[in-house]
């Protein structure tokens, strides 16, 4: 099995992190030869999408270039890390109520119009196949369940910009309060958050 595991915290000492890479270790642990693809764009940031990139998608002619076109090389390389994976696990913190930056310039990358989605009248539709994603949030209040008290970009975003490629099967575990909190609560949080999620069943799924 291969994972795509990406990583959005700027911090050592990431909840999130910690969380992403609890479900690898999972996943690993019930799947020997299990291969890891690491993109950490926390500490390592691609940069914000150019002029080359957004020329690039405004003519049908460089479009049909593909990754002929030296502006998609990025991109390229990123989506192709998404297609060789059979499920994504991304650990990010909530900023602002939505993504961190450097999480929306992956998306930017991995949205392409005529590579991983094309126009209908009906709407975009999603040239990816489906695969299972782990989305492991940390945020420093509660954004989610009945003690929420600020609003959540996130979750939706997260759901409308995947889904436009069509990655559907996502699990969010939301790993909340972290500025609350104390190390043995978060421990026990993150327990619970990942003893939720029934790997059994997803890994039997992609079999
Ligand atoms: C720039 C910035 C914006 C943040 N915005 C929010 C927010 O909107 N809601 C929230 O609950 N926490 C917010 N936080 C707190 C982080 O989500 C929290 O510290 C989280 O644990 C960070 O993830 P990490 O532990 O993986 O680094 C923000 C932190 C930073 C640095």
């Amino acid at each position: 099995m291969n994972i795509l595991h990406i990583d959005c915290s700027p911090r050592d000492e990431s909840h999130s992190r910690q969380l992403s890479s609890a479900v690898v270790a999972r996943l690993r642990g019930k799947n020997a030869g299990t291969d890891v693809t690491y993109r950490d764009l926390g500490r390592h940031p691609i940069p914000h999408t150019g002029t080359d990139y957004a020329i690039a998608l405004s003519s049908p002619a460089t479009l049909a270039e593909g990754p002929r076109n030296s502006a998609f090389q990025l991109s390229e390389q990123l989506i192709r890390e998404v297609e060789a994976a059979e499920v994504l696990v991304i650990g990010t913190p909530m900023n602002n109520f939505t993504v961190p930056s450097v999480l929306k310039a992956w998306i930017d990358q991995i949205l392409r119009i005529g590579r991983t989605f094309s126009s209908s009248s009906e709407g975009k539709v999603g040239l990816l196949r489906d695969r299972p994603v782990f989305i492991c949030v940390a945020s420093g209040g509660v954004f989610a369940g009945d003690r929420a008290n600020q609003p959540d970009f996130l979750t939706p975003y997260m759901k409308v910009a995947l889904g436009c490629v069509g990655l559907m099967e996502l699990y969010f575990l939301p790993l909340q309060a972290t500025a609350f909190l104390d190390q043995e609560q978060l421990a026990t949080a993150r327990d619970s958050l990942i003893a939720k999620v029934d790997l059994d069943e997803i890994l039997f799924n992609l079999t």
